[in-house]
């Protein structure tokens, strides 16, 4: 295996073997994913496999525009339309009843799929080039944090896929917004960048509260997920600024000052902890950032990356 730049070439290869039933490691603009054929039983159970995956934990499907709904959803609502409007390509995907022929494994059993449009011009050519919609996990191992960079992909994962695409480093860095469009009201099941005000715009009214402890509505809300193997403490922050990582030195306790925008603090996150877990420290502190809108995504991420 290896880690390929993206050409022509290599997409074209990659797309074959996703064709012919293999897996590979693509970026998107949020976290890289664990690409497969989508409609194919055998290779969403290889991904399950190599990640680890509890098969109750349905996949999202990456298609390369919004006409190609309608082959993985059995009716498209025309709020859906809007949202695709507003949001895509990009990191918002939306939870809708799903068509027969996708395969119940990639759903994990449930009558909906989740699907969005990634903003990646690789993944975009990818997804063109298989021909088909693309099941894609974050591409980590089960519980563990999603990947931001070709090289944090995990050394175990890179053993058992055709190749990694190495898209850089990516732009957002945090997991898609999932938002539950099959129920009586619109839910937000995993906060992400596209917040819910932004939403709130386009539906033109509030969305209701509390569906995210909601395990029931979607199985891959565990309670400790995105998790360094270190130890995460969260604490107040000391003082008004940056916040900040802590974490112990043989020298004594260390910090890394993390930016104070939110969207660079999302973009730097993972590979922060990715780092610091490379280096062996048993406990990380972190500082609670701003609590507001903005912020969100974070909160839920730092929340289950500390849950013991
Ligand atoms: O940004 C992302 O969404 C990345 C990139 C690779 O696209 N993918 C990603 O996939 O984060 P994954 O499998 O790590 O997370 C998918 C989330 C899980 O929480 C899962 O439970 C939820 O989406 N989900 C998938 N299908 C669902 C469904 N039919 N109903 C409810 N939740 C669903
Ligand atoms: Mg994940």
């Amino acid at each position: 295996m290896s880690i390929c730049k993206p050409t022509v070439e290599s997409i074209r290869v990659a797309a074959k073997a996703i064709r012919e039933g293999g897996v590979v490691v693509m970026p998107t603009e949020t976290v890289y994913g664990l690409a497969c054929d989508a409609m194919s039983e055998s290779a969403v159970l290889s991904v399950f496999a190599i990640k680890g995956r509890p098969a109750e934990n349905p996949l999202i499907v990456h298609l390369s525009s919004t006409e190609e709904l309608e082959r993985v959803v059995h009716s498209v609502p025309d709020i859906a339309f809007q949202l695709a409007e507003r949001f895509w390509p990009g990191p918002f995907t939306m939870v809708l009843p799903k068509a027969a022929e996708v395969p119940d494994c990639t759903t994990a059993g449930l009558v909906t799929v989740a699907v969005r449009v990634p903003n990646h011009p690789v993944a975009l050519a990818l997804i063109r080039e298989s021909g088909c919609p693309i099941a894609a996990p974050s591409a980590n191992m089960f519980t563990r944090i999603s990947p931001t960079r070709a090289e944090d992909v995990d050394g175990e994962i890179q053993g058992r896929v055709t190749m990694v695409l190495d898209g850089g480093p990516c732009d957002v860095g945090l997991e898609s917004t999932v938002l539950d469009l099959s129920g009586a009201e619109p839910q937000i099941l995993r906060p992400g960048s596209v917040t819910r005000a932004d939403i709130e715009a386009v539906l033109g009214k509030p969305l209701g509260a509390g569906a995210l402890s909601s395990v029931r509505k979607s199985p891959g809300l565990y309670r400790r997920h995105y998790a360094p193997r270190a130890k995460v403490v969260l604490v107040e922050r000391l003082e008004v600024g940056q916040p900040g990582l802590t974490f112990l030195e043989p020298t004594g306790r260390s910090q890394i000052r993390m930016p104070l925008d939110s969207k660079a603090y999302a973009v730097n996150l993972y590979s922060v902890l990715k780092r610091l877990d490379e280096l062996g420290f048993d406990e990380i502190g972190i500082e609670l950032p701003p609590v507001s809108s903005e912020w969100e995504a974070i909160h839920d991420r730092l929340k289950k990356a500390s849950a013991s």
